[in-house]
């Protein structure tokens, strides 16, 4: 698929829109509203972004409240039964809303919906949505309004056109942190993954591309830029790789910090690992996910490394960035778990000392290897292996942050904090959020603090 912004006629709908909502006289502080619900890891969060920025294309303005909406947009996340059944939950409460302005379009998106058998369900029993449409087929949106406005034939679109789409605008949601897709979809197919089959096979945007939108976002006040991709380790940009792309980025003009995830232990390179202990902007903070400590089970989930191979890495992280903050995903009662496979995960644990980890119940995934594998673990050995290991690594978590204590450190600040108006929150290499008192016209910027103490979800610090 092409590379560039050239779906026919985009510009064409998008003014035919804008005239169907002149004549309804819904323009200016009149114009409908948008609202879009995000499920999911932070690929989907930038895809809302350009979602929301089709919307202002297409003459919508942004609501807070989906009750205001003329047009609800649901994009959903496929990773787990969890994910799904809060997508479902939510889209039913929307039939009410619709009730009351039949005039109301609900979309739904994302990997949820690439599913075929999840298309269908919502096709049948959910009559009040009006479109899905599938993660490759963002750009098709203003044409899916336009029809749905016009013939209000509701479409169930699955394209499988997986390719990059450039130039659609941004409607970013926090001006100082922005995401950057530096690459799509992934091609390891870890055999209890679903986002294979739902985000396609790799694929890398160009650096030029990407060095404009980074600029872009510098000049629109974007202090902490995360790069993405499901394996952000395999991009390759016309043969640059991840490490050279960060590079250039850093040496763009402009305060910011800059970050990136996720990494496939297998394919996190050296070069990597160098970049982040030479450039200054980078974060120390390395995702690195493991998913399970025991050999056997990494190989039935397909994850192409030994604990001990993986343990080789995160030494060599630690010794070119000796303050790193380390952080894993990991999956509990993967099919044939055995109370052995599991102390190795615990080991593996009290081995990295990670600084947080992110732990799920492994989930059945239509269409995936693991889906059929036998031995499954009944959901009670699961959970209490689960809080076994929640357990474990809140100790590990509040005594690896106890190092920050005592310490000055340069914070961005990025709001009010959710548990205290009185405070300021703000985000460094540190993982939890950091509280200091502080004045509310500093939200946005860089502040300097001292670290003065810790607590269960957080770190206390002062303005220095
Ligand atoms: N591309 C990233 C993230 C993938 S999804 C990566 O490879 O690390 C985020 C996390 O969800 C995964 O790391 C994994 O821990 C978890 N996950 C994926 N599929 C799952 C399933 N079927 N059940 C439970 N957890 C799952
Ligand atoms: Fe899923 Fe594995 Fe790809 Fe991550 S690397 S997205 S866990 S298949
Ligand atoms: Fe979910 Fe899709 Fe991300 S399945 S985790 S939203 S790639």
């Amino acid at each position: 698929m092409s590379n560039c912004m050239t779906e026919g006629g985009l510009d064409a709908t998008v003014s035919a829109i804008r005239k169907i909502h002149e004549k309804r006289g819904k323009t200016g502080s009149a114009a409908p509203g948008y609202y879009v619900q995000t499920f999911g890891c932070q690929q989907n969060e930038a895809d809302s972004e350009r979602l929301a920025g089709l919307c202002r294309m297409m003459g919508y303005r942004r609501v807070d409240t989906p009750d205001e909406a003329d047009l609800i947009l649901v994009n959903t996340c496929a990773v787990r039964e969890h994910a799904e059944k809060k997508a479902l939950s939510i889209i039913g409460t929307y039939k009410h809303i619709r009730e009351k302005n039949p005039d109301l379009l609900i979309g739904v998106g994302g990997c949820m919906v690439t599913q075929k058998h999840r298309a269908d369900k919502l096709k049948m029993s959910y009559p009040y949505v009006s479109f899905t449409f599938d993660t490759g087929a963002i750009h098709r949106l203003p044409s899916l309004v336009h029809n749905a406005l016009t013939s209000g034939a509701r479409q169930f679109v699955i394209s499988d056109e997986y390719g990059i789409t450039e130039g659609i605008p941004l409607d970013r949601t926090a001006k100082h942190m922005a995401w950057l897709s530096v690459m799509y979809g992934c091609n390891n197919f870890c055999s209890y993954c679903i986002v294979p089959y739902v985000r396609g096979r790799e694929r890398s945007r160009k650096p030029e591309d990407i060095l404009e939108e980074a600029r872009m976002l510098i000049a629109d006040g974007a202090k902490d830029i995360t790069l993405l991709g499901q394996n952000v380790n395999s991009y390759d940009g016309c043969g640059m790789d991840i490490a050279e792309l960060m590079h250039r980025i850093c040496a763009l003009d402009g305060d910011f910090q800059l970050r990136f995830m996720t990494s496939h232990p297998k394919d996190a390179s050296d070069r990597l690992i160098e970049a982040m202990a030479t450039e200054e902007k980078i974060v120390g903070h390395f995702h690195l996910p493991v998913q399970s400590g025991s050999d056997p089970i990494l190989k039935a989930m397909n994850r192409k490394y030994t604990a001990e191979q993986y343990l080789e890495k995160i030494e060599k992280l630690k010794k070119a960035v000796p303050d790193v903050s380390i952080t894993s995903d990991i999956i509990v009662g993967f099919p044939g778990e055995t109370e052995e496979d599991f102390e190795a995960t615990m080991d593996m644990l009290r081995a990295v000392r990670y600084d947080m980890i992110f732990s799920f119940i492994y989930s059945p995934r239509t269409g995936t290897p693991a889906a059929s594998m036998p031995n499954p673990v009944p959901h009670e050995v699961s959970t209490a292996r689960f809080e076994r290991m929640l357990a474990l690594q809140n100790g590990i978590s509040d005594e690896r942050l106890s190092r920050f204590v005592g310490r000055k450190m340069r914070v961005l600040v990025e709001g009010v904090s959710k548990t205290d108006s009185g405070m300021l929150t703000g985000r460094a290499a540190p993982i939890r959020p950091i509280h200091f008192a502080g004045d509310t016209s500093l939200i946005g910027e860089f502040a300097d603090v001292e670290i003065t103490g810790t607590s269960a979800f957080s770190i206390e610090a002062k303005l220095i």
